[in-house]
């Protein structure tokens, strides 16, 4: 079984897709780290973003993995652990950029069909349900307004210590264009495939979007 979630930035996807794995004891895969992960390979191997050929040179040599424990699922680039790198400042800059790139999106499709061959899953993305698996057995598209979203972002990198709470403003800035080169990409841009069912979370808790997405699935899970 696949379910697919896709959604912008901040749209509650990660949060929801972990609780609602947790619950259907399902795996997780959050492809948006994925691209985070080759993003951080590239900039720390000082491959630039243009460079083709040692791009696809970065690709083939690349081992990508998700580990578990108990802090959490995380992710190992080449042997190391790169989980607390990729959601830096430089790297959500950056990974718009990367993810745009045909031979990068297309290396991580046939890597994400892997991973799921064997395993029931949910996967949260971009373009799971429009690209990834067009034939998924439940698609759903998170979305939730801007500034619900950029509040949301905020929170976590004051968090994180990337920000501070005073700083809404740059953030909802930030999310806008990422966005916007997200949905307007050539490749695989960020679009609602036509069969998923959205869930607008701004005013929906976690647990509110976690219920929605697992009734969905269960109404319906006896047939596979
Ligand atoms: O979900 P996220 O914000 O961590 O994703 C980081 C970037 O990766 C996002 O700006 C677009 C890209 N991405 C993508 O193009 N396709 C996916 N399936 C997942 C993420």
């Amino acid at each position: 079984m696949i379910v697919a979630i896709d959604g912008p930035a901040a749209s509650g996807k990660s949060t929801a897709a972990i609780g609602v794995a947790k619950a259907l004891n399902i795996t997780h895969f959050d492809t948006g780290s994925m691209y985070r992960a080759v993003t951080h390979g590239l900039i720390s191997n000082q491959i630039s973003f243009k460079d083709t050929k040692s791009i696809k040179d970065f690709l083939e040599s690349l081992k990508l993995r998700f580990s578990n424990s108990k802090k959490g699922t995380g992710l190992i680039l080449n042997d190391n652990n790169v989980t607390d790198f990729i959601r830096s400042n430089t790297i959500s800059e950056n990974v718009s950029e990367v993810s745009a790139i045909k031979i990068v999106r297309d290396f991580m499709v046939k890597i994400q069909r892997q991973m799921a061959s064997d395993t029931d899953c949910i996967l949260e993305g971009r373009d799971i349900g429009t690209v990834v698996f067009p034939n998924a057995d439940f698609k759903f598209f998170m979305t939730a307004d801007e500034k619900s979203r950029a509040e949301r972002r905020l929170i976590e990198l004051v968090r994180s210590g990337d920000r501070n709470a005073s700083e809404l403003d740059s953030v909802l800035d930030d999310l806008k264009v990422r966005d916007h080169k997200d949905s307007t990409r050539n490749h695989a841009p960020l679009i609602k495939a036509k069969d998923a069912l959205v869930i607008d979370t701004t005013y929906l808790t976690i647990n509110e979007v976690i219920d929605k997405i697992v009734n969905t699935v269960n109404q319906k899970r006896t047939l596979y």
